[in-house]
């Protein structure tokens, strides 16, 4: 079983190819209850989880689907066989993120296997110096993505314990300071708007992974679950959706299998 977190594809992509490399189930975090997740120990020898990273961390939509999921899912990993792995996508290093990741599923009993992370076009358009990759890096990356994916396919086949993470400069200190604002300042929801350009397609409303946008009036109005990742902002065909003045001049991406 592979379970994924996307906001806007890199990680449905990867999570979506390699479930069908190796032949594993796929489940989309925010539609699975975690509460009901079982576990058959003659059946499910390998559990993947496939997320990006935010602020050097991990969403706190995954971190909050595993500390939610039953005893029996933990008690059911039979901790000699059962190969437990995990893909983090980013745009360009991890920090502490696999780490964080690790002692949650250590305290449900849960021992990681095998982490890779997976460079992939850069997503977060929330504050001013951050943005989307030029075109060229944005296609290198993904060229090499593919390639990247069939490599830690054939790994997680041959159950490799290994961790092949670019945690980049000073991880302990991006994830120790950095992530803990981030969950809390992270994203002020207020900040989203629609422009006059706005349509009103709803592609925003359909793209938000955790069902935070209404459209009322025919127009997008953001609730308060929002997850940061940015979705509504880059699928927005007349690049309506913004947050602030921050995201006024910044460029939008599109992952090549994003169907909307
Ligand atoms: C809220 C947020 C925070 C991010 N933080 C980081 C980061 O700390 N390091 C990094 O390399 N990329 C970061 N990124 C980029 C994403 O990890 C990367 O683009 C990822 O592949 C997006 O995955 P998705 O398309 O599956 O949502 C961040 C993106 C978002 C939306």
């Amino acid at each position: 079983m592979i379970y994924y977190f996307s906001g806007t594809h890199n990680s449905r992509y990867a999570a979506m190819r390699l479930g069908s490399l190796t032949g594993e189930d796929v489940k989309f975090i925010p539609d699975s209850d975690p509460y009901t997740q079982t576990i058959d120990p003659n059946k499910d020898k390998s559990i993947g989880l496939v997320f990006p990273v935010y602020a050097w961390g991990v969403p706190p939509v995954v971190i909050d689907f595993i500390k939610h999921l039953p005893e029996s899912f933990a008690a059911g990993i039979d901790s000699s066989s059962t190969y437990v792995w995990c893909v983090s996508t980013c745009g360009d290093e991890t920090g502490m993120a696999i780490e964080m990741l690790r002692k949650t599923l250590f305290k449900k009993g849960i021992r990681l296997s095998a982490a890779w992370s997976l460079i992939m076009p850069n997503v977060y358009v929330l504050l001013p110096g951050f943005g989307t990759d030029p075109k060229d890096i944005e296609e290198k990356k993904l060229q090499e993505a593919v390639g990247k994916i069939e490599s830690i396919a054939e790994k997680i086949k041959s159950k490799a314990e290994e961790n092949d993470v670019h945690r980049g400069p000073f991880p302990r200190l991006k994830t120790s300071l950095v992530y803990p604002l981030f969950k809390k300042w992270g994203v002020n929801t207020k900040q989203w708007h629609y422009a006059d350009s706005c349509i009103g397609c709803g592609k925003c409303a359909k793209a938000c992974p955790v069902g935070n946008i209404s459209m009322i009036n025919g127009h997008p109005q953001w609730g308060s679950d929002c997850t940061s990742c940015c979705a509504c902002y880059h699928v927005c065909p007349n690049h309506s959706a913004q947050y602030g003045n921050i995201t006024k001049n910044m460029g939008q991406y599109k992952s090549p299998i994003q169907e909307i």
